[in-house]
């Protein structure tokens, strides 16, 4: 989730300033490195580097480029390390040609080496740095620079806005998205592009909205919209936005959380988008190995559960997941050579996460790691890593990546089952499948039954516990759900192995206790029927999350959450966890808290 923002300016005036300025509204996108470029009297100069905007604007001071045309880029790494030669924009071979992107280009590795055969000679380990060679090629075939950007648009798969200047037309912005945002700005004769309106709400209220699939030709005389697959012209309209800038960072929600919950639609797409090449290494090393501990805290312990499980089941391996910050304390002694770590964290900063990889890195064992964060501690502490490519997140209570941490882990087993052979293919390609499906799923489920969350969270505010229960992989989700409504709410809730609360909890069952079943229609269901019964008898307040159309559920709970359709058991944390995390986000604020800065806790944990 980088940001982007370009500008053709009147002549005289400098895109610079504006740019800088631009891009430290879009900080929040992403903040690893920084770059922009400019054109004037012929000469299309970068400057960029790794690090905040600050750091990079005392460095080299950005305000000095000259032109008035111009593009920026602030960077969240996803192919490439966050080092200054990976920093946007990149180059064709002649520096003619510049580009900036945010996305995933998927088919990238194929693209290289087809333009690597021609001769071109790539400086940097992005999938971006195919945009400006493969334009360079077509230009060199005589075609024009439209056709030329045209035609390379069509030739990417996966997820992308990209935004190019060139010195062929040095008072031309070219630009083009498929799934990653980019908006276009009006202003008086002057025209902008950007990953959100907040990037230029201070210059502009009037916006286009580019389309999935089209691109843009930005020039003193005004902007053009195209279909990138056929070149047809586009008509469209200019919409006034009357957002004020905070909720133009926040995309019109309220909060960061709110935001985050909705964004799962696009980032689990994008945690499916990295190349098997990655799994397949992270997958030998685990293969290798004799052991296997799943290491985590918080959240992305609650994926590593998820994980665990998938790896035991499509995979037979033997895994434990761990507590990071009970590693040392409790498996340390077992590690040796022949160890592997499967070390999960969003920001790959968690002190008690990396102190449990530096134990048993000291013991020789081989680091693997899933983390947000390229150029991280565990990155660099890891012998293979996946990204898991959420972007940035805002809302302490980690959402989407939680989500995206699942994906990744479950094609991690999914990679490995294949390997292996230890379940049938059609099992796995079953999965396979239905983790494609869930964004749409989640987007469902977020037009159609929020209204129902909203309802169950009026009236459970006043409630003075709540119990979270679940069987099989529906555990961890339990486990979630639980985190999620006691750090946003204050309320003490508890999440319990269904099968196990009537070893203890069901105690503190009395009239009225809302329980909260996580109930999909798998191999589970018989049993948690059977534990739905024992809370009832009870008194218990029963919500169920279910399948649609699960009316044996439906009939034994005074409130049902519907998931639109059925999901093999280890996709159905991916989905069901939504209206958990939306439950936990309209207590909070129907309690009067801010959930995007809940008391006591910070995103990383980075002491003992
Ligand atoms: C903190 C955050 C949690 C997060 C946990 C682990 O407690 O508040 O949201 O799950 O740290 O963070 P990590 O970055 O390692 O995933």
């Amino acid at each position: 989730m980088c940001g982007i923002f370009g500008c053709v300016l009147h002549d005289g005036r400098e895109a610079a300033p504006l740019i800088h300025a631009a891009l430290k509204r879009l900080e929040y996108r992403g903040y690893d490195s920084v770059g922009e470029v400019t054109i004037s009297n012929g000469t299309l100069t970068v400057k960029k580097d790794s690090g905040r905007l600050d750091e990079v604007h005392a460095k080299y001071n950005l305000d000095d480029l000259l032109g008035p045309v111009g593009v920026g880029h602030t960077r969240w790494a996803t192919h490439g390390r966050p080092v200054k030669e990976n920093s946007h924009p990149l180059v064709d071979c002649k520096s003619r040609i510049a580009v900036v992107h945010n996305g995933i280009i998927e088919n990238y590795l194929d693209l290289k080496r087809e333009l690597e055969t021609k001769g071109h000679r790539f400086a940097s380990r992005t999938d971006t740095e195919v945009v400006p060679h493969m334009v360079e090629e077509y230009l060199s075939h005589g075609l024009s620079l439209e056709e030329a950007f045209r035609k390379t648009i069509n030739r990417l798969e996966g997820a992308y806005s990209i935004v190019l200047t060139s010195l062929e037309k040095p008072k031309t912005i070219l630009c083009a998205r498929q799934e990653s945002p980019l908006v276009l700005g009006l202003g008086d004769g002057e025209y902008y592009c950007a990953s959100d309106i907040a990037a230029f709400l201070p210059l502009t209220r009037k916006a286009l909205i580019l389309e999935e699939g089209e691109m843009a030709i930005l020039d003193p005389d005004g902007i053009r919209i195209l279909k990138a697959k056929n070149g047809v012209a586009v008509k469209r309209d200019a919409i006034t936005v009357t957002w004020d800038p905070e909720s133009a960072k926040k995309q019109g929600y309220r909060h960061f959380m709110l935001k985050e919950i909705h964004e799962q639609v696009h980032t689990i797409r994008d945690a499916m988008r990295t190349h098997e090449i990655y799994y397949d290494l992270l997958a030998s090393k685990l293969m290798q190995s004799e052991k296997v501990f799943i290491v985590a805290c918080g959240t992305s312990y609650h994926a590593g559960l998820v994980g665990g499980q998938a790896l035991m089941k499509l995979a037979g391996m033997n895994v434990r997941v761990v507590v990071a910050s009970e590693f040392s304390d409790e498996a340390l002694d077992l590690v040796d050579s022949k160890t592997a770590i499967l070390a999960v964290s969003q920001s790959g900063e968690t002190m008690d996460t990396l102190n449990a990889v530096r134990d048993a890195k000291a013991k020789g064992a081989s680091i693997v790691s899933v983390t947000n964060v390229l150029g991280s501690t565990l990155m660099r502490l890891s012998d293979v890593y996946i990204g898991q490519n959420s972007g940035p997140e805002i809302g302490v209570a980690a959402t989407k990546t939680f989500t995206s941490q699942v994906t990744v882990l479950l094609r991690l087993a999914i990679a490995i089952g294949r390997k292996k052979g230890e379940v049938s293919s059609k099992e796995i390609s079953e999965l396979e499948e239905a983790l494609h499906r869930t964004p749409a799923l989640i987007q469902n489920l977020l037009n159609t039954r929020v209204e129902d969350v909203k309802k169950i969270a009026e009236s459970c505010s006043g409630a003075s516990s709540i119990c979270f229960l679940g069987r099989g992989v529906s555990v961890p989700t339990s486990l979630e759900g639980r985190l999620k409504l006691l750090e946003l709410s204050y309320i003490p809730a508890i999440a319990y192995p269904a099968g196990e609360s009537k070893h203890g909890f069901i105690a503190l069952i009395e009239e009225g206790f809302p329980t909260v079943f996580v109930a999909p229609r798998d191999e589970t269901h018989k049993k948690i029927i059977g534990n739905i019964m024992e809370m009832k008898a009870r008194g218990a307040r029963i919500i169920s999350i279910i399948e649609e159309g699960d009316e044996e559920v439906r009939n034994l709970s005074d409130d049902v959450i519907e998931i639109p359709e059925s999901l093999p058991s280890l996709a159905t944390p991916v989905v069901y966890v939504v209206p958990l995390q939306l439950l936990a986000y309209y207590m909070s604020v129907i309690l009067g808290h801010d959930p995007d800065y809940p008391r006591n806790l910070a995103k990383s944990v980075t002491v003992e």
